[in-house]
């Protein structure tokens, strides 16, 4: 019974493989990728939901009777109805359908953050934030004269969540903080940060890009007030991203986009505005893209979350174990509580040296930095390798991985 139940916990990966086409095609038979953080693979199931509506049902959603336009409705709206099970929402209504986790923070951004804030209130980020988590709030600091406060990165890779106390004040509106880091694999305790912020009463935007793909979310249970992510980074296509908010507040936002598909009633010289989610969906929607993660969710959910985050603990434990043993490597992040994103460093050779070395092998990995500046000037370096793991990813591979870091060292030893 318990050899059973552990075999049927256990993600099987070569099955999982196989649902993925960019891996049984010929040129790509040697090809180990590892840069799942920047875009995951796109499974058969993906695919084929993108071109079954291509092929049998293109139409525009929402304004025909026609049966090809009430399919392609219901496809839409039945992927934002998987997406709000899936992240545990009260509502679906509380889904709003954008570009990606960029688009869907500089929604709140402009919808909630122009509108709202002040001069003199302040914005709590962290020191981890991707970009796309860093420069709207900048923008919106600038425009309203808000002050951004930053939660510190300690040197282990986490955050200083013992500084809260100090750094919420009666003036913090917002705080916006990253799930996990796309650099340093951290997983944050979202849930401390949201329940102190509640009591100064400020709302908690989480940007879950890096989380998502990885663990089980419940928005609900986390009590984040927005919540977002992306669709390519968790097997859906891409151009496909989710702003979750709760209800009320997605209700006293503004609009960001204003046309088409957004309204309620139009006169001529005003206009109001549709319930949600339509009052956030101006225009003609990605539509093919919304059914493609709404299967993308199906795979990942029958293939179970709780089974792809042990997958993922195992990968992580076993290539941080390799790469502990090895004193010519540092590996950027902490020991635990981390993500199969592993940035790293071989000493002497330059980042984009090693990710060039690791294609030469047919290992996709990263170089860069990532989109987290803040990180590269805390660490005081410009650039990292970065190898990020999923459920495709096999303990083989990590092998691979581990063999490549040693033979780049004897390759590049001429030049050290
Ligand atoms: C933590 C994090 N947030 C936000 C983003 C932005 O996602 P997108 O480019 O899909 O909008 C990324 C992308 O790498 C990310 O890693």
């Amino acid at each position: 019974m318990a050899i059973a139940e552990s075999i049927e916990d256990k993600l099987d990966v070569v099955q999982v493989r196989k649902h993925f086409p960019i891996f049984s095609y010929p040129e790509n038979a040697e090809l180990i990728y590892l840069d799942s953080a920047a875009t995951t693979q796109r499974p058969t199931k993906v695919l084929d939901a993108i071109r079954h509506f291509n092929e049998e049902y293109n139409s525009n959603i929402h304004r025909s009777a026609y049966k090809l336009a009430e399919k392609a409705t219901a496809g839409y709206e039945c992927a934002r109805l998987l997406i709000a099970q899936f992240i545990g929402a009260a509502h679906s209504h509380e889904i709003i359908f954008t570009r990606g986790a960029t688009e869907a923070i500089n929604f709140v951004m402009r919808g909630w953050g122009e509108k709202f804030l002040k001069p003199g209130d302040e914005i709590l980020l962290s020191e981890m934030e991707h970009h796309s988590n860093l420069v709207p709030w900048q923008v919106a600091a600038q425009k309203s004269g808000a002050k951004l406060q930053f939660i510190p990165l300690d040197d282990s890779g986490e955050l200083e969540l013992g500084k809260l106390d100090d750094l919420l004040t009666e003036r913090t509106r917002l705080v916006a903080v990253t799930h996990a880091s796309n650099v340093l694999g951290t997983r944050v305790d979202v849930k401390r940060i949201i329940d102190a912020a509640h009591e100064m009463k400020a709302l908690v935007l989480v940007d879950g890009a890096q989380h998502v793909p990885h663990s089980p979310v419940n928005v609900q249970d986390l009590d984040a007030d927005f919540y977002v992510f992306s669709g390519h980074k968790m097997l859906g296509p891409m151009g496909i991203g989710i702003l979750y908010g709760k209800e009320a507040l997605l209700d006293a936002m503004d609009p960001v986009l204003y046309g088409g598909s957004m309204i309620d009633d139009v006169g001529y010289y005003e206009s109001t505005w549709a319930k949600l989610p339509w009052k956030f969906e101006a225009g003609t929607q990605n539509i093919p893209a919304v059914i493609g993660l709404g299967a993308a969710i199906e795979l990942l959910e029958e293939w179970g979350m709780r089974r792809i985050e042990k997958h993922d603990r195992m990968l992580t434990g076993y290539v941080l174990q390799q790469l502990e043993q090895l004193d010519f490597v540092t590996v950027f992040g902490p020991k635990e509580h981390r993500n199969p994103v592993i940035s790293f460093a071989i000493q002497g050779i330059h980042a984009h040296d090693i990710a060039t070395f690791f294609d030469s092998r047919n290992i996709a990995i990263r170089s860069g930095h990532h989109c987290a500046k803040l990180i590269m000037k805390k660490l005081n370096i410009s650039a990292t390798a970065r190898a990020s793991f999923y459920l495709y990813n096999t303990t083989e591979h990590v092998d691979l991985f581990v063999d490549a870091i040693h033979k780049a060292r004897g390759y590049f030893a001429r030049w050290i």
